[in-house]
């Protein structure tokens, strides 16, 4: 029996990678500094071995590793732990896993190498280089960011020039030194997400998400469905900049999370996530193509050489024509309190499913970013508008203490 290794996962999927490792006959280990993270997944996911280890500290993952006989792969599927992924898979030899992590995550190399490739109109410039910057070259309305960030943390809109300096030594005070802060242009338009897994033979994209995002001043994403405009011209036409855009920064093998803004002058990368998109894009991709993400990401761990073939043997049947998620968010600080509604959401159509992600005592600290989400809510339709409507009726029914305005 093939063993794989997990560093560390995502918030969601745990049951599905479960699954597919009792299909395809794996030993599943996922090593975790925080197993009561995953406790609200593993509870439904019998495949998964879990060893607690300090992720953080490289030579405590190897000692585990060693710890577990024959290692044949690894999944990195996160944002924090795939540079430490990278540097043991080039130890161990295990294939397909992600190279030149750190680059990937830096928003600001990127955004600039794929202005350079022609796949983006604007550059970005680091917070420690804005002074010297000319006026000239400088975005009238622009985000100040942590280049290396995620979750909505630390997201900042200066909506006049002058205001940029102010914004980067607020996140410079937040402790994001300001060589990792990029100051790019405000993109005006809609944000979607592009859902893509290259092989050897391409890349293929999934589909494509929406995205509702939170009033300003925050940047919180509020809602997607999924699979937006699926067989039309736009979609083919973001295929194929996405496949170019994996292509320029040199993404290699595995799932991409592509966001990117639809100006009025065509696509803008917003990010691009080397693993598959979190939240429930996953079981999105999985309903509506019928392929299985988290079975790929298991025989890209076992294939020296992953093929397009393998993306069609991981496809069964699709069971649904949309698929929509809302998050939930506390309105304020302090503890959240039980969530009250869901008692009537198998009332509402569209297979709905509530997935909390807080007990009642948790105490919300910021409602700034994704931190206060409390809980996701799914629905399927014949197609994501209606998927989306249905998901957004039966999420008004959740409501806690902290949700009172
Ligand atoms: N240049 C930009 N123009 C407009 N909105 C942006 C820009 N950069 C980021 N945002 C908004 O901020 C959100 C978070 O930024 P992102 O780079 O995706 O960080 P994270 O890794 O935290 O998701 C995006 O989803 C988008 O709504
Ligand atoms: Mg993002």
């Amino acid at each position: 029996m093939a063993t794989v290794v997990m560093l560390e996962a995502l918030a969601f999927g745990l049951e599905r990678l479960s699954a597919a490792a009792g299909r395809l006959g794996v030993d599943l280990v996922l090593l975790t500094f925080d197993r009561a993270y995953y406790s609200r997944q593993l509870q439904r996911a019998g495949e998964i071995r879990v060893v607690d280890v300090d992720t953080f500290d490289a030579d405590a993952v190897r000692h585990a590793l060693d710890g577990l006989g024959r290692v044949d792969g690894m999944v990195s599927n996160t944002d924090t732990w795939a540079p430490l992924a990278e540097q043991l898979a080039s130890e161990r030899g295990f294939p397909n896993v992600i190279s030149q992590a750190a680059r990937l995550r830096d928003k600001v190399w990127v955004r600039n190498r794929l202005v350079d490739a022609g796949l983006t109109r604007l550059r970005a410039v680091r917070g420690s280089d804005w002074a010297a910057l000319p006026a000239a070259s400088r975005p009238a309305m622009a985000v100040v960011k942590d280049a290396a960030g995620t979750s909505s943390k630390n997201v900042l809109l200066a909506e006049r020039q002058e205001e940029v300096e102010a914004r980067i030594a607020e996140l410079v005070e937040r402790g994001v030194p300001a060589e990792r802060v990029t100051v790019e242009p405000y993109l005006c338009g809609p944000l979607y997400s592009a859902e893509t897994y290259t092989t050897e033979s391409g890349t293929v994209l999934f589909g494509i998400n929406s995205r509702t995002i939170s009033e300003l001043p925050d940047f919180r994403e509020m809602d997607l469905t999924f699979p937006v405009d699926r067989g039309g011209a736009w979609e083919k036409e973001i295929a194929d900049w996405a496949c170019e855009v994996l292509g320029a920064i040199g993404r290699g093998v595995g799932p991409s999370h592509i966001e990117f803004i639809q100006t009025a002058s065509g696509p803008e990368v917003v990010e691009v996530n080397p693993r598959l998109g979190g939240g429930h894009i996953g079981e999105a991709v999985l309903r509506v193509t019928g392929v299985d993400p988290y079975e790929l990401l298991l025989v890209q761990a076992l294939e020296p050489r992953l093929e397009e073939r393998h993306v069609a043997a991981a496809t069964c049947r699709p069971t649904a024509g949309g698929f929509a998620q809302v998050l939930k968010y506390a309105s304020r600080t302090g503890p959240l309190g039980p969530v009250e509604g869901a008692d009537v959401l198998s009332l509402f159509p569209g297979d709905i499913t509530w997935t909390p992600l807080k007990g009642p005592d948790t105490v919300i600290d910021s409602v700034a970013d994704q931190g206060a989400c409390y809980g996701f809510l799914t629905a399927t339709g014949p197609n994501p508008d209606t998927a989306l409507s249905r998901a957004l009726a039966a999420a008004r029914h959740l409501r806690t203490s902290a949700s009172a305005p």
